[in-house]
């Protein structure tokens, strides 16, 4: 794929993301009292950064254990088919269970995700999206907290990528296109 040149314009802070993530994590703290242990489960590559934070700002007894599926590859769009690359190590039967996801955009990852961990029977499981892009979605899925709903732009860093770059920005931001010279994507 050629690469084209962009720049990446700031479009939430790395300080509103802190501040975000530690309400989303009180929220979850209350909705998961009394718990034995709640395993939080983050969807690879994309959830990385933010299952980071997120843990570290629940008070409670967790667990952590990761799924990878992939649904675009390198590419833009999505192939609607997901496929499971590396499943979960630990059990989530009759569990308390939270997934961390790091955007729902058509909802397919997300959808074939929660169907296949409710089919192993876990006591509850919610989840909880940093990004949110309700115009682009395609299946009837909501997560059960957003951290930013956000309008279809092209977005990374804070984990997310464009063709495997990117992910290691502190902040969200929006891909603007610049021309077809290759430069500096590279
Ligand atoms: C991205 C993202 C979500 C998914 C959302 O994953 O991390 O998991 O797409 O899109 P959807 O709602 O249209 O299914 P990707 O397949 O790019 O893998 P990655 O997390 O490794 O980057």
């Amino acid at each position: 794929m050629p690469h084209r040149a962009y720049v990446i314009d700031e479009m939430i802070s790395a300080k509103s993301i802190a501040a975000r993530v530690e309400a989303l994590a009180k929220e979850i703290t209350r909705a998961f009292q009394g718990t034995d242990k709640l395993v939080v489960v983050g969807l690879l590559r994309g959830s990385f950064v933010f299952i980071a934070d997120l843990v570290r700002e629940i008070d409670l007894p967790v667990e952590v254990d990761f799924l990878e599926a992939s649904s675009y590859g390198d590419a833009m769009e999505s192939s609607r088919e997901v496929r499971i690359l590396k499943d979960l190590r630990g059990e989530i039967s009759g569990r308390d269970v939270l997934v961390v996801e790091d955007i729902v955009d058509t909802g397919f990852t997300l959808h074939h995700v929660v169907n296949l961990l409710r089919s192993r029977g876990p006591k509850r499981l919610e989840v909880c999206a940093l990004l949110d892009k309700p115009s682009r979605r395609e299946t009837a899925i909501k997560a059960t907290w957003t951290g930013f709903e956000i309008p279809d732009e092209f977005v990374v860093g804070y984990g997310i990528d464009f063709a495997q770059r990117n992910r290691n920005l502190p902040h969200i931001g929006k891909v603007r296109f610049t021309g077809e010279d290759d430069s500096a994507a590279r």
